[in-house]
Formats: structure tokens, C-alpha cells, sequence
């Protein structure tokens, strides 16, 4: 007969969840996954080509066959699909510096308990630091998200036969949606609002993708910058929402509105909860990030973003879920 008592199995893996963004984070601080890409097939391949030791290589292997990130066959290991498409460095949509980035954060966790108990930062509030080093680690490791969501929005919107559109992306950091948007559409102009550092990151990257003429930056605080009236086609709020409370976002909305023309769009991409809070995972999960990092933030519901959007102004609201943990939210 089956045995259907409960088991601690999961419990116990999730209590040791942060082994996983150990291991993940060493291996792409070692570029293990690009190295098994390259053929440094086993522990001893691995560490020469890695710097590190050859105990090291084995137990980072061990780690990552069980997290089902890399593959074992006689005796030779290679990465598995997803980590070959995600974890290779120099792939558009790479997770890697993502990864280190996480590894980084991990210990703020630690003073969760205490967050929770006071209802908001105890040490590190950052999201409403003016001007703060942080986005510059995060805005690099980030933009790999954006890629497919910008690519989706694009499409969505047609923007490549869109002819002579005006963009204004706020919070725009790397600069990623002007990036893939210039790209697709010659004619485009883009502007960015961010904090000078940030900017300056973006005009470089742009510089690369060979778009830099056509795209312009405002430096400023995004509560306090004009956003101009009635200038641009389309407008994106992209990983914004969920660091600001209702109020800060409905006035940004209604901001948004005033800033895009007449039929405008404003294209907002964030991690959105279902109006019961049952899900999605990652959604809700996310908010805890928020309650370390923010006063006010969290992961907001479709009716909140529904309700805010209407009260700003915009009467055609529609909902696109995307392959990544975001959904994208067009607002007309
Ligand atoms: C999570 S990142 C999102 C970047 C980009 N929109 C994306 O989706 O990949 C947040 C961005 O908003 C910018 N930001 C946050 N608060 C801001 C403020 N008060 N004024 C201007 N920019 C701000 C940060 O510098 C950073 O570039």
C-alpha cells in the first residue's frame, strides 16, 4: 500500500533554498556554464579553465547536477537546455550576471523577520534613495528580462512599421526597450527618464547597438520631472509599480497620460498578483523583495492597476501575460 504520510522532503529543501542561489551564483561567477559550453567537460577541465580548484569545480558540478542545471553522462558533464540558453554568457537574454546579483542580496534576507515586523525596511531601504548606486548592479543584470517582454510589446504594438513614433521610457534604466525598439524601427526616437549614472549606462549600450542619434536622456527623479504634454506615442513603466505605493502611482499614470498624445499608449510591464492573491508564484513571492528594499512597494493586483489606470485618465486596459514572471498591461 502507498504510504501517503507527509514528508519533510520540501520542507527541507526550501529551508536550504539558499544553497541554490549559492551554487548558482558561484557557478556564473566562475562562468561554469559558459566553460562546460566551451567543452571543460570534467572537475579537473573545469577548474583549469575556470582559476578555481579542482574540489571546488566537483562540488559546484555536484550542486548543479541536483539542481538540474548541468547533466552527467559518463563521466562528462554538460549544461542542460535551459542553462545553456540562459546561463551562457553572451546570450541577449542571460541570466548570469542576474544570478551574481542575487547571490549578492542574499544576506539582507536574513533581517526579513524583522522587516516583517515593522512593516518595511529596517536597514536598507534603496528604491527611494535618490540617485543610489545600487541600480547601477541592477539595471545591467536586469535588462536580460526585459528583452522578450520588450520584443512581445513591440510586436503587440506593431512598432516596426510604425513609422516616425516618439517613445518616452521612464525609470528606462539600461535602456534595453529603446535598444530593441530603435533597432527594429529606423524612424523611432526615444527618451529616457532616469537618474544621471543610469543614463549614462544607457547611452553607452545604445552606442553599441549602433541607435545612440535617436535616442535622448533626461536626467532627474521621475516623481518631479516634467514629462512633457501631449509628445509621445507611446510610453513604458517598466519594473517601476511595484517599487512605489498607490498613491505615487496613480499621480505618475496621470502624468503619463498628459504626456502622451491623443490614442498614445502607455505600455507598463511589472510582476502582477491575480485580484484573489492566489498566485502567480512569482509574483507573490516578489513582494517580499519590495518590503525589504521600499516603503511603500509590493506586488499590486490587475483591479489595482485597473482601477489606477481609469482614475489617470486611460479607458482601453488590457492584460498580456508573457513568458517571463511579468505581464504586460496596455493602457489606451
Ligand atoms: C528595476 S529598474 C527597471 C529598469 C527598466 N525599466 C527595465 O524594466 O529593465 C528601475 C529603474 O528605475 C530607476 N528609478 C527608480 N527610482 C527612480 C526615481 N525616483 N527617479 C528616476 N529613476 C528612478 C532606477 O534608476 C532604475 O533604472
Amino acid at each position: 500500500m502507498q504510504d501517503t504520510r507527509p514528508t519533510p522532503d520540501r520542507i527541507m529543501r526550501l529551508i536550504n533554498g539558499y544553497w541554490a542561489t549559492g551554487i548558482l551564483g558561484a557557478a556564473a561567477s566562475h562562468s561554469v556554464f559558459t566553460h562546460l559550453d566551451g567543452g571543460a567537460d570534467t572537475p579537473g577541465l573545469l577548474a583549469e579553465r575556470a582559476g578555481i580548484s579542482e574540489r571546488g569545480a566537483q562540488t559546484l558540478l555536484d550542486g548543479l547536477v541536483s539542481l538540474e542545471l548541468v547533466e552527467l553522462h559518463d563521466g562528462r558533464y554538460r549544461n542542460t537546455g535551459d542553462a545553456a540558453e540562459f546561463l551562457v554568457e553572451g546570450r541577449p537574454a542571460g541570466l548570469s550576471e542576474f544570478a551574481k546579483l542575487k547571490l549578492g542580496h542574499m544576506g539582507a534576507m536574513a533581517s526579513l523577520p524583522d522587516v516583517v515586523r515593522a512593516g518595511g525596511p529596517v536597514s536598507d531601504v534603496t528604491t527611494e534613495v535618490a540617485d543610489n548606486p545600487h541600480w547601477e548592479k541592477v539595471v545591467t543584470a536586469i535588462a536580460a528580462q526585459s528583452v522578450p517582454v520588450a520584443t512581445i510589446a513591440a510586436d503587440a504594438l506593431r512598432l516596426a512599421d510604425a513609422g516616425e513614433v516618439s517613445i518616452l521610457d521612464v525609470g528606462g534604466g539600461s535602456g534595453v526597450y529603446s535598444a530593441i525598439w530603435l533597432s527594429l524601427n529606423p524612424a523611432a526616437r526615444a527618451t529616457q527618464l532616469d537618474w544621471g549614472p543610469i543614463n549614462a549606462i544607457a547611452r553607452r549600450l545604445l552606442a553599441e547597438r549602433g541607435v545612440a542619434d535617436r535616442f535622448t536622456c533626461v536626467d532627474g527623479d521621475l516623481h518631479s520631472t516634467d514629462f512633457g504634454t501631449a509628445a509621445y506615442d507611446v510610453a513604458v513603466y517598466s519594473h517601476i509599480a511595484h517599487q512605489e505605493g498607490p498613491e505615487d502611482n496613480i499621480a505618475t499614470f496621470t502624468r503619463l497620460r498628459d504626456a502622451l498624445k491623443p490614442g498614445g499608449t502607455l505600455v507598463v510591464n511589472d510582476y502582477v498578483v491575480d485580484d484573489d492573491r492566489s498566485g502567480p508564484p512569482f509574483a507573490l513571492l516578489f513582494a517580499s523583495e519590495m518590503l525589504l528594499k521600499s516603503k511603500q512597494g509590493g506586488t499590486w493586483r490587475r483591479a489595482d492597476y485597473h482601477a489606477w489606470l481609469t482614475k489617470a485618465g486611460f479607458e482601453d486596459i488590457t492584460f498580456q501575460p508573457t513568458s517571463s514572471p511579468a505581464t504586460l498591461i496596455f493602457a489606451r
